[in-house]
């Protein structure tokens, strides 16, 4: 089986990256898939959520510096690893940045072929930026952003559109988004309802049909550090509705050929 990537991608702060990008590696993982989760976010929430620690020295932005040194990721249990954040550094986005204006976003890409054979999906949780590491991740594979059903954040929207455009025209042509996931939606709000309409007139197709509740089993696994997929969470409907995702997002990276 051909490795699938997955960059976990939305530049609005909270919109449920993390939930998302946390869910599916649990998710393939217990179809028996071998997973790695990349954490590039510095506030290590994936990290955390994984139930690691996070990196002291550079990890997950390690393929910005240093280019030549594989990613070391931590394992969670049998085949679910994690690359661990690299926690914020003063100066750290200057020197990211002068590194990308010597080499292009693409760096990611190329480490995570290094480690590619060793899995079967490959997760990348990002930032909410639009930052050079991000644009590093926009270029690394496959995008699906979530979007909280505010208005507010799908206002957010056009920009990821935008700035992946501009990718696609440049340094990396493949760049596309795959799916929009709505998360965080509350049927009964009429600001969510209206969220979820407006975000369907500008995306349309590429709205994923699951919606993600606003449920606190959501937030407690991953403050626990546990799967959203066991057995306590059963009887709530946010793990449920992640069933749905990692179905209906498996089949989309089943169906994209690059
Ligand atoms: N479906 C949900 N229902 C309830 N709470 C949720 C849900 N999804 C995420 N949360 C909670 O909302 C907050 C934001 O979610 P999350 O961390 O996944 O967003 P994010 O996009 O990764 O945020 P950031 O941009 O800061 O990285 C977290 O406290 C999380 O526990
Ligand atoms: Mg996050």
């Amino acid at each position: 089986m051909r490795t699938r990537r997955l960059v976990v991608a939305m530049p609005k702060g909270g919109s449920g990256k993390t939930a998302t990008a946390t869910a599916l590696a649990w998710g393939f993982h217990r179809m028996g898939r071998r997973v790695l989760l990349i954490d590039l976010d510095p506030q290590g929430n994936a990290t955390a959520a994984m139930g690691v620690a996070p990196g002291r020295e550079y990890r997950s932005l390690e393929f910005l510096l240093h280019p030549d040194r594989a990613f070391a990721p931590a394992t969670v249990m049998e085949g679910l690893d994690v690359v661990p954040a690299s926690t914020w550094r003063s100066g750290l986005d200057l020197e990211v940045q002068k590194v990308n204006q010597l080499t292009g976003p693409v760096t990611l890409r190329e480490a995570i072929d290094r480690v590619q054979a060793a899995y079967e999906y490959v997760l990348v949780d990002c930032a909410p930026s639009l930052g050079p590491v991000t644009y590093n991740a926009l270029a690394a594979g496959p995008i699906l952003a979530p979007v909280e059903t505010t208005r507010l954040a799908v206002s957010v929207v056009p920009e990821l559109d935008r700035v992946v455009a501009t990718l696609r025209r440049s340094v990396a042509p493949a760049a596309k988004v795959i799916g929009y996931l709505p998360t965080r939606c509350v049927a009964r709000l009429s600001e969510s309802r209206e969220a979820l309409g407006a975000l369907e007139a500008m995306e349309g197709s590429r709205v994923l049909r699951t919606r993600v509740p606003f449920a606190t089993a959501i937030a407690r696994s991953l403050a626990e550090a546990t799967s959203p997929f066991s057995r306590r969470y059963r009887h709530s409907k946010g793990p449920h509705a992640y069933l749905h995702v990692v179905e209906e997002v498996g089949a989309l990276l089943e169906e994209d050929h690059g």
